[in-house]
């Protein structure tokens, strides 16, 4: 097959610079590797900058529309998105459009996970165990009174622990709601803090996906609001990764069946990451569900597939075969 492996990087051109940018990215060697792999495996790749430009750098490569090998041709999609709030959502809308089929979630999918207040409703509405929360549009609503400090405060469309804060006071909540209306012009999604462990689980495939063995984020020393992953955490790697977490078989299970049912629930495709706490009294809590799952190297999803016994080749492979059986399901 053709496979064009899609990526964005400070390069990428627009009409014009609109809504937040995006602050989302994959390093080169990251994308490289996915390449790499892909043209190892017998298919002709080409790393393409999916901005402004995509749909005629796709017909360069791919041939001229209508003549072409459309039906050999796939897409490996590793693009934020530029900008804006939707930005996870454009290129597969761009590829729907364009009749390109891609490796990853759908437009609809990804818009509701990047929106962690709308996946928890969801979740809820599922039956799944999610942190009670409440969204902050002005700053000035009233306490949900079943929600008590300490609470967590996060944007709700944003990754990489951008924006969180944990807070023990009204003051200090209306401080946090306001840090994120300023600094990243949306609203702010409030959660009760879930003090225990940290533990997340990989999500692989479709027909069904298979749960990958859930990994526990070891945060040292560190307790109570100390012992989350912020953005400094996530920066300076002081967690590290414990795989298969310390679990017991039966919440292994447990964690590994909801991950499956948030995936299933959101209508994720290919390759997902669910994120957890547990509480002190042994009660599972999804925070969110990854669409844009990060598949380096030094990453937890890659973590988990080692600990089943995959190579770093084996779990992109197994991706991408995924989605190309899906498609071909579906033809
Ligand atoms: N309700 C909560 N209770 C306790 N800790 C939480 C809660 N929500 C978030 N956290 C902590 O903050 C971290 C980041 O939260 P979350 O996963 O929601 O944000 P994110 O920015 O989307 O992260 P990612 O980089 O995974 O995309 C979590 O990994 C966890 O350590
Ligand atoms: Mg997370």
């Amino acid at each position: 097959l053709k496979v064009a492996v899609l990526r964005n990087t400070t390069e990428a051109e627009v009409l014009n610079r609109f809504g937040r940018p995006n602050r989302e990215y994959y390093r080169e060697s990251d994308i490289e590797a996915v390449a790499e792999v892909l043209d190892s495996t017998g298919h002709q790749t080409e790393i393409i900058e999916a901005d402004v430009d995509l749909i005629s750098s796709l017909e360069r490569f791919f041939g001229p529309r209508r003549t072409a090998i459309y039906d050999q041709a796939m897409v490996f999609n590793l693009a934020y998105g530029l900008q804006g709030e939707s930005r996870y959502t454009h290129v597969p809308a761009m590829l729907e459009m364009a009749g390109i089929p891609y490796v990853g979630s759908s437009p609809g999918a990804h818009a509701v996970c990047l929106d962690k207040y709308l996946a928890k409703m969801v979740f809820e509405r599922a039956g799944l165990p999610t942190p009670g929360f409440q969204l902050f549009r002005a700053g000035s609503e009233k306490l949900r009174p079943e929600l008590s400090f300490p609470l967590i405060v996060k944007p709700q469309s944003e990754s990489t622990s951008f924006g969180i804060k944990v807070v023990r006071s009204a003051e200090q909540l209306r401080g946090a709601v306001a840090v994120i209306a300023e600094e990243f012009q949306q609203p702010a999604l409030l959660e009760e803090f879930i003090d225990g462990l940290e533990v997340n689980c990989g999500v692989l495939g479709n027909s069904p996906p298979e749960a990958l063995p859930p990994l526990e984020i070891d945060f040292g020393n560190a307790t109570g609001d100390q012992a989350i992953l912020s953005f400094e955490v996530k920066r300076d790697r002081t967690a590290s990764h414990v795989c298969p977490a310390r679990l017991d078989e039966k919440m292994t299970r447990r964690i590994q069946e909801l991950a499956v049912a948030a995936f299933q629930c959101l209508e994720c495709r290919d390759a997902a990451r669910v994120d957890f706490r547990i509480d002190r009294a042994g009660n599972p809590y999804i925070l969110e569900i990854n669409s844009m799952v990060a598949i380096h190297q030094d990453g937890s999803f890659f973590c988990a597939a080692k600990t089943r016994g995959l190579s770093y080749q084996q779990m992109i492979t197994k991706v991408f075969d995924a989605a190309r059986a899906r498609i071909m399901e579906n033809i």
